[in-house]
């Protein structure tokens, strides 16, 4: 990197948009730009995206903020590709032309063929080999749904013709023209087809899948040259220093590189991750063990604890039922409604994730009276998300991990009535990172790690500011009632 190149471009290509961040070298932020995206729902519980709307609303957030910044691309030191993970893709080796629009982390197609696999009692071997469990969520039935139901796919993947990836590999594959077809640790770790203790593609999980080895990419560290941007794209060939899953991201977005550090980003879901150190834990109450980061060939990994549905409840709120404007009037409306409220919603639209793993749930809100108004809804709405947050903490704690605080980013953490009912109902000291972006964050620094502009990873803790604080402000008793009035309402839509 010369003295010239003293920017960085973090690129979050996320469930419902794509953004780009420009960062200075003291990692603040210069520019931001930001693209939404449409969904597509073609059958009941499927989500896909169309890959050309991942790759155009990519090019044109970051077109737009190099703009913003005033600076050329040649002034960029490194690019850092943070993204939505699990999300799958498969396309032609030769002519990069996609077989089938993407299929969203979110989609339930395979959730039979997962049962099959459990059926055959190899729910218990996966999750030894993967730390995952079998659950749609996850790349690798997605990738064997594919390759079963496109025409023609199995025979051209099984010739070599072919290229799976998730959204990192994706995007790393356009930007330089086919050049490279390669991954990172982190997001080939969601996949069902790594190898979590050695970090390889796994043969015995391929071939329980199916899946034919000459699709994979390879698997690199978080860090490394990934290659460099065609310069048709930004007008230059920046390298490409980082990738690295969008939770992984915000983990070191949010300094957690220590063991017994925890994160929770309030995205489209809520994933819950604290860090191990170098120990894979493996959970006995249904948490994933993932890998956080590999620098320099060594693994560190992290216990998971994934929901689906966290700022998409409000969304839905706001887009669905049209009882707001916009996201950000829940905290006004919820404001002066007590813990003595009868309403529980329990947001399980498409199914549950951690603890329980149930794709069959469906939503619920108990306890409506004559009296229920769009200040209850809005209320119960929030406190969900705090309930399901419990839920992960209590699991941790299961699991012989103690619980000190959880940093948070993310969209809903904007709320203070969203955080004060999470530090009451968790019962753990919330901060709120000064950075929102906190996966961005930590895809720039990863890439300013590579490029030299960062010295070593301990460098994030001083980048990294909190907010502000919340403390719980119930007593142990009304906190250990509301869990019980929680969880009778996850039973009941179960
Ligand atoms: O595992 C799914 C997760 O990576 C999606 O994140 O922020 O796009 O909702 P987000």
């Amino acid at each position: 990197m010369s003295k010239q190149q003293k920017y960085l471009l973090a690129i979050d290509q996320g469930t419902t948009s794509s953004r780009a961040v420009i960062y200075n070298e003291k990692l603040q932020p210069l520019a931001q730009q930001g693209k939404e995206f449409k969904q597509h729902f073609p059958n009941n519980g499927w989500v896909e995206h169309d890959p050309e709307d991942i790759w155009e609303t990519t090019l044109h957030s970051c077109r737009e903020a190099i703009k913003e910044a005033e600076i050329e691309a040649s002034a960029l030191g490194g690019i850092g590709i943070t993204n939505q993970r699990e999300t799958t893709l498969l396309w032609d080796r030769k002519n990069g032309e996609v077989l089938h629009k993407a299929i969203v982390w979110q989609d339930r197609r395979t959730a039979d063929y997962c049962q099959q696999l459990k059926d055959k009692d190899l729910e218990p071997f996966f999750q030894k080999r993967t730390g995952l469990l079998l659950d749609p969520y996850f790349s690798g039935t997605k990738l064997a749904w594919l390759l079963d139901n496109v025409e023609g796919a199995r025979e051209r993947a099984e010739d070599g013709e072919l290229c799976f990836g998730t959204v990192d590999s994706y995007l790393l594959w356009r930007f330089t023209k086919g050049k490279v077809h390669a991954t990172d640790a982190s997001n080939a770790s969601r996949t069902l087809m790594m190898n979590l203790e050695t970090r390889e593609w796994d043969g015995e999980l391929l071939e329980k899948l199916n899946i034919p080895a000459s699709l994979l990419p390879e698997i690199r560290d978080n860090t490394s040259d990934f290659g460099y941007t065609d310069k048709e794209w930004l007008g230059a060939e920046v390298p490409i220093c980082a990738m690295v899953g969008d939770q992984q991201g915000a983990l070191i977005g949010q300094a957690c590189i220590e063991a017994g550090m925890l994160k929770s980003t309030y995205g489209t879901g809520c994933f819950a991750l604290l860090n191990t150190g170098q120990d894979i834990i493996r959970s006995d109450n249904r948490l994933l063990s993932t890998l956080a980061y590999q620098l320099d060939g060594e693994a560190y990994y992290a216990l998971e604890g994934s929901i689906f549905m966290a700022g998409a409840i409000i969304q839905w709120l706001r887009d669905s039922l049209g009882m707001l404007e916009e996201a950000a009037e829940s905290e006004a409306l919820a404001e002066d409604i007590g813990y003595e409220q009868s309403e529980i919603m329990v947001p399980a639209f498409t199914g549950l994730g951690a603890p329980y793993w149930d794709p069959d749930a469906r939503a619920a809100i108990l306890g409506m009276t004559r009296d229920t108004s769009r200040e209850h809804l809005a209320a119960a709405a929030l406190r969900s998300v705090a309930y399901q947050s419990l839920d992960l903490v209590h699991a941790m704690h299961n699991d012989g991990q103690k619980v000190e605080a959880l940093r948070v980013d993310g969209g809903m953490t904007e709320n203070d009535w969203f955080l004060q009912a999470l530090a009451d109902i968790t019962g753990c000291p919330i901060e709120r990172a000064a950075i929102s972006e906190a996966t961005s964050f930590g895809a720039a620094f990863l890439a300013g790690l590579q490029s030299g502009m960062f010295k070593k990873l301990s460098d994030i803790s001083e980048l990294h500011k909190v907010d502000k604080t919340f403390k719980p402000e119930i007593s142990s008793e009304q906190r250990d009632k509301l869990r019980s009035v929680w969880l009778a309402a996850i039973d009941k839509v179960r």
